[in-house]
């Protein structure tokens, strides 16, 4: 059985003390460019190394030529996987970035669907021949629109899909999981609680009751 289906988005800083709590009932942590803004790298990587997790995901949802996110991903060692879009395309860069970080045994996510109101699907087509080609370890798919997680869960069986959007920006708990995500990625719900921890252990609750019953 999974410890959790949460990862956390971590977009500010939280104490290693807190971290420490949470580690064994979070599935992974997703690095935001505003807590390495904050802190620095080398302080997000003291920050993070000694943690218990399976995964630390860097997000600066990449969107470059290759060389250039090469040069990135290689300052953010510490991370196990890295999240980039995917409407960039293949050749020149998301190919390069993908063979480097094979070479280092790292992951890659690629966006399928942003999870704010704007995002538009007029480029579906277009992206998931993108995912298609790449064959990424995951997708990020919005928890807000659980209608596109089902049919991305249809078309990448095997893929891993990772959901934010919920609890602050109005997805339910459990409901991405539901429709086919394997974690929900969740932010300031819980770094914004007056206890992250027991918040966690709320949200970790409900997701698990919820998926007894989907
Ligand atoms: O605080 P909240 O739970 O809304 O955090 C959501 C996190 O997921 C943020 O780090 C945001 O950058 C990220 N994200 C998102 N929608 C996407 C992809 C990533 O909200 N489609």
């Amino acid at each position: 059985m999974l410890k959790s289906r949460v990862i956390l988005a971590m977009d500010k800083p939280l104490s290693y003390q807190v971290l420490k709590e949470m580690e064994n009932e979070l599935y992974g942590i997703k690095v935001g460019l505003p807590l390495v803004l904050d802190l620095g790298v080398d302080k997000t990587r003291e920050l993070l190394i000694g943690l218990d997790v399976e995964e630390i995901i860097v997000d600066f949802k990449l969107a470059d030529i290759g060389y250039i996110m090469k040069s990135i991903v290689e300052r953010l060692s510490f991370a196990n996987s890295f999240i980039a879009h995917s409407f960039i395309g293949v050749k020149g860069s998301l190919d390069e970035l993908k063979r480097y970080l094979d070479a280092n045994s790292k992951n890659l996510y690629l966006v399928a669907v942003m999870s704010h109101e704007g995002w538009s699907t007029l480029f579906a087509d277009y992206i998931k021949n993108v995912i298609r080609e790449i064959s990424p370890k995951g997708i990020v798919v919005g928890g807000t629109k659980l209608d596109h997680i089902t049919q991305y869960r249809r078309d990448f069986e095997k893929m891993t899909i990772v959901s934010p959007g919920m609890g602050s920006q109005g997805g339910s708990y459990g409901d991405a999981v539901c429709a086919g995500a394997d974690y929900e990625i969740i932010g300031r719900s819980i770094y914004n609680a007056g206890n992250p921890l027991t918040a966690l252990r709320t949200i970790n609750k409900i997701i698990e009751d919820k998926v007894m019953k989907c």
